[in-house]
């Protein structure tokens, strides 16, 4: 570390065991003294370990264990995996759980590069988000450098019977080996995402672009960890319908990963601009249409999200800027940053033309780039940069500073949604618009004109995954269990193997009994699905009632302890609160 003369070195350490603390290199080591800070019952931050050091200090040495208590680790029992005979493990250190597996300064506006020596057993590949040796090390010695400075959240490490496909162009895909020709199919189409972005932003700045496919207890959908993302396997559906998320990921390596938020009160600059970005390449991979479709999700579930916030007296909450203020950063992970971010920069574009803003943002990841910005250093940019030179009016102040949507939000208008919105309507009002109709038809058979009947019925490959989940999550939540019965057998939702469209038809199963009748299926789901944003609704809307709530609170105990502590740490809340 540089050092102006301190006489104490100060880090963030939380269920660490810290055994010596040496000063100076290798071979010229001497012991120092250490103590460790107070910690507060329930403390979201862990304690501060002091070190004692010289003015001439540069090296401090820490020998240290993790413990169970390391709530970044998720070790997985062979049963866990894929292969069902090697075990796992991975990291996830946003946003700050790298100080529970290494002691750090873990704030996002400390950057830092960072290399690793790792011996692991033999037979596992070990990966980092850093330079990789890519295949496996007969001596299960494996060396990692990460030479670009990245924020201490970025840090990551997995271990596992792991095996890589290249696509070229710089990019690859890594999985257990079961699952890797899945997610060549699924990911096929990351060389051609890499260059819309580059075309959009500029320049890829971390050499090579891998994605490393995790077994299903990862908490979140994708990890955008620099040169390495970490992503979901319910993102290999078989149709690619969820490779947005992998649009996203990719996207961050500009904007959170080039260009970071300072503090976590200011996720959005991370998550809005991320979400707008892959907005674009979607837009750029599928077309407008598709892409305004998958725009709409979001923000039907931002005005749902406003809405729980008005009625749960969180409405300050939905501010771009945060006040974070002894209060754990997850909640800043929000549809505020993440959707009403992108909106913030889907209006901007609106009012300054999408080549003025493109214009903008490039210039703003090169010049920001590997450091951190905090909202009002945006905003000075945004100023310096995009107002002030067109003379153009936006009330950035009302988005970042106040709650709410301010009345200028931008539209989406996707045309595409009547078909479904009208099927919702329809069977809200106790019809059913998927009986199958008929058209009759003139062939010529044998040289005879004849007259046959087609029979025409809506299949669910007619829509997109993103379509019927706006149809679900339309339905009246008083939908009778026989209605939803008849649904299942036309549809088959509860069979989907898409786990977007099982979750949201689990949260509307359990506004009655009908949940009761599929508790098979939603338990087989709780047990092997661990990404949060699927489970934590689920156990939510079953909390709802007594009787589901014991349900839930039965299948959790069995679960438990294949989830991550992040997915588990948000259901065990949701389970305690008292109704
Ligand atoms: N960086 C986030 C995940 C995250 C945010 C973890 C804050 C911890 C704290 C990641 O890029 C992300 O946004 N994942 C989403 C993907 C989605 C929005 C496409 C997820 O996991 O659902
Ligand atoms: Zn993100």
């Amino acid at each position: 570390m540089e050092n102006r003369g301190a006489d104490t070195a100060i880090f963030d350490v939380k269920g660490l065991l810290i055994q010596k603390v040496t000063l100076g290199s290798k071979g010229a080591e001497k012991e120092t003294d250490f103590t460790i800070g107070p910690m507060d019952k329930d403390s979201i931050i862990g304690q501060a370990l002091l070190v004692n050091v010289d003015a001439k200090t540069t090296k401090v040495n820490i020998y240290y264990q993790t413990t169970e208590a390391s709530a970044a680790l998720d070790w997985l029992d062979t049963s866990l995996t894929s292969s069902k005979t090697k075990p796992f493990l991975y990291t996830q250190g946003q946003a700050i759980l790298t100080r529970t597996w290494i002691p750090l300064q873990d704030a996002p506006s400390n950057r830092i590069t960072y290399s690793a020596d790792l011996k692991v057993p033999k037979d596992l590949l070990a990966l980092m988000s850093a330079k990789n040796p890519k295949k496996l090390q007969k001596n299960g010695l494996y060396h990692f450098e990460m030479t670009k400075p990245i924020p201490s959240y970025l840090i990551a490490l997995a271990v596992g019977d792991i095996g890589f496909h290249d696509f070229g162009n710089n990019c690859g895909v890594y999985a257990e080996k079961e699952l890797l020709f899945d997610c060549v199919k699924e990911f096929e189409d990351l060389p051609q995402m890499m260059q819309v972005a580059e075309e959009l932003y500029g320049t890829y700045q971390w050499e090579r672009y891998d994605v490393l496919v995790l077994p299903y207890s990862f908490p979140f959908g994708g990890m955008e960890n620099p040169m390495l993302t970490f992503a979901n396997p319910t993102l290999l559906t078989g149709d690619k319908s969820l490779v947005s998320v992998l649009a996203h990921e990719l996207a961050h390596s500009w904007s959170g990963n080039l260009v970071t938020n300072q503090t976590w009160s200011d996720l959005w600059l991370n998550e809005g601009t991320t979400v707008y970005f892959e907005q674009r390449i979607m837009e750029a991979l599928r077309g407008k249409e598709i892409a305004d479709v998958l725009a709409q999700v979001e923000f039907n579930e931002l005005e749902q999200t406003l809405n729980d916030m008005r009625s749960s007296n969180s409405y300050q909450d939905s501010k771009l800027h945060l006040d974070l203020s002894n209060r754990d950063p997850d909640i800043a992970m929000s549809d505020i940053a993440y959707v009403k971010g992108a909106f913030f920069f889907r209006t901007l574009e609106n009012t300054v033309g999408r080549k003025r803003l493109d214009a903008f943002l490039k210039s703003y990841f090169g010049n920001f780039a590997f450091q951190t910005v905090s909202s009002d250093q945006f905003i000075d940019y945004l100023n310096a940069q995009l107002l002030d030179k067109t003379d153009l009016q936006f009330n950035y102040k009302d988005w970042i500073f106040k709650p709410g949507l301010p009345s200028n939000c931008s539209k989406v208008d996707a045309p595409r949604l009547s078909t479904i919105n009208q099927y919702a309507a329809e069977f809200n009002k106790g019809k059913n618009p998927f009986e199958p109709t008929y058209k009759y038809e003139w062939i010529r058979k044998n040289g005879k004109r004849k007259r046959v009947k087609r029979t025409l019925t809506l299949s669910y490959q007619d829509h997109l995954i993103q379509e019927w989940q706006i149809f679900i999550r339309s339905l009246s939540t008083e939908t009778e269990p026989a209605r939803l019965q008849l649904l299942e057998r036309q549809l088959h939702f509860g069979q989907s193997n898409n786990s977007e469209i099982l979750c949201d038809w689990f949260v509307l199963a359990s506004y009655s009994d009908y949940i009761f009748q599929i508790e098979k299926e939603v338990k087989q789901f709780l047990l092997k699905i661990g990404r949060r944003k699927y489970v934590l609704p689920i156990y939510e809307a079953l909390a709802r009632t007594p009787r589901g709530r014991i349900l839930a609170q039965g299948i959790f105990h069995e679960a438990k302890g294949n989830y991550h502590s992040v997915t588990r740490a948000s259901v065990w809340k949701v389970l305690q609160a008292k109704k």
